[in-house]
C-alpha cells in the first residue's frame, strides 16, 4: 500500500525523512512544505532528479491547499538543539510554530496521521493533540524510536550480533529522563540480565555507561556535526511506512497515556500497536520496580513542562 505524504519543514531533519521516504520509495507522493518556498523547491528539484537511479517517486513543494487527501503529514518544523542546549528548551518556541501549523493541518488535511518529529516531540505530540480536532491515537511522535535504534545498534555491537536481532526498549521521555527497560531486554530471546550472550557476560557497569551513551547521544552528535538528522529521517520512513501499510507493528512511539504507570494528559513513549489508524493499541511492558518509578518521574518531568507552558 502506498500513499501521499507530506513533510512540513525542510530543514536537516525534514530533508533526512524526505531521503529516506524517496530512497526507500514509501510514498506514492512526497510533498514538502516550509515557509521558505524556494527552499522547499530546491530541495524538491533535487530530490526528483535522483529517480531515474531509485525508481518513480512524485516529489515536489507545495502549499498547505495541496495537503488535501495526505495520508501521512511528518512535522519536522521548529529550532534545533544548539550544541549543549537540550530539548525542552526549545518548547517554547517549537510549541509557538506549532501553533501556526496546527490550524492548517485540520482544515487541510483532516484525515491524515501526523507524526511529529519537532522537539521536544513527547510535549509538542500533546500539544498538538490539545490544539487539534483530529482524534488523538491521529496524531504520534517518533519519540524513543530512535533512541531504541540507538540502544540496540549499541547493545548489537556490545555482543557482536545484528541490532536486529536485539529487542530491547528505551522507553518515557525522548530526552535527558528516558528509561531503559533491561528487565525485558533480550537477544535471540534470551533476557540479557545475568546472562552470558555470545561470549559476553552481563557486565552491569559497561552497559550502563552504554545506556548513557544512548541517552547522550544527539548531544554528542551535535557537537561533531552541529545537528542530528539521518537516523531520525529512518525513524521517519520506518513510522510512515507502518501507517502507510497498517503494518499493526509494535513500535515505542510518544502517545498519549491514560493513567498508564500513573501519568495521565501527557505523551510519552511506550510500545504501542501502529497501523492505518496511528496509534491502535499498545504492548506494555512489565517493569520493575524501579524502571515503574523511573517512568513514572520522566512522565512527571514532562508534565511540568507542559503546566510551565504560556500558549
Ligand atoms: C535526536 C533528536 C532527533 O535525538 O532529538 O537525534
Amino acid at each position: 500500500m502506498s500513499g501521499r505524504v507530506a513533510i512540513v519543514g525542510t530543514g536537516n531533519v525534514g530533508v533526512a525523512a524526505a531521503y529516506a521516504l524517496f530512497q526507500q520509495r514509501v510514498a506514492r507522493e512526497l510533498l514538502l512544505v516550509d515557509r521558505d518556498r524556494e527552499r522547499a523547491e530546491g530541495e524538491a528539484m533535487d530530490l526528483a532528479h535522483g529517480q531515474a537511479l531509485v525508481g518513480s517517486c512524485p516529489v515536489r513543494a507545495a502549499d498547505w491547499a495541496d495537503l488535501a487527501g495526505c495520508d501521512v503529514v511528518v512535522l519536522a518544523a521548529g529550532v534545533g538543539q544548539q550544541p549543549g542546549e537540550d530539548r525542552l528548551s526549545l518548547l517554547q518556541r517549537n510549541a509557538e510554530v506549532l501553533a501556526g501549523i496546527a490550524a492548517e493541518l485540520d482544515h487541510h488535511a483532516p484525515e491524515a496521521v501526523v507524526i511529529v518529529a519537532s522537539n521536544p516531540v513527547d510535549l509538542l505530540t500533546r500539544i498538538l493533540q490539545r490544539l487539534s480536532r483530529r482524534p488523538a491515537e491521529r496524531i504520534l511522535g517518533t519519540g524513543t524510536m530512535l533512541d531504541t535504534s540507538r540502544f540496540r545498534a549499541l547493545l548489537g555491537y556490545h555482543y557482536g550480533i545484528n541490532p536486529r536481532s536485539v529487542h530491547a526498549y528505551i522507553l518515557g521521555e525522548h530526552g535527558d529522563s528516558e528509561v531503559p527497560l533491561w528487565s525485558d531486554a533480550t537477544i535471540g530471546g534470551q533476557n540479557l540480565r545475568g546472562a552470558t550472550i555470545n561470549g559476553r557476560p552481563w557486565d552491569p557497569e559497561a552497559l550502563h555507561g552504554l545506556f548513557t551513551e544512548v541517552r547522550d547521544a544527539a548531544y554528542a552528535i551535535i557537537q561533531r556535526k552541529g545537528y542530528t538528522n539521518t537516523a531520525i529521517g529512518l525513524v521517519i520512513a520506518y513510522l510512515t511506512r507502518v501507517i502507510l501499510d497498517d503494518q499493526k507493528s509494535v513500535v515505542p512511539v510518544s502517545a498519549a497515556v491514560d493513567g498508564e504507570f500513573g501519568l495521565s494528559d501527557l505523551c510519552l513513549s511506550l510500545p504501542r500497536v501502529v497501523g492505518a489508524g496511528g496509534v491502535e493499541g499498545s504492548v506494555l511492558p512489565e517493569p520493575d520496580e524501579d524502571e515503574r518509578a523511573a517512568l513514572t518521574a520522566s512522565g512527571e518531568t514532562l508534565a511540568g513542562h507542559l503546566a510551565g507552558l504560556d500558549l
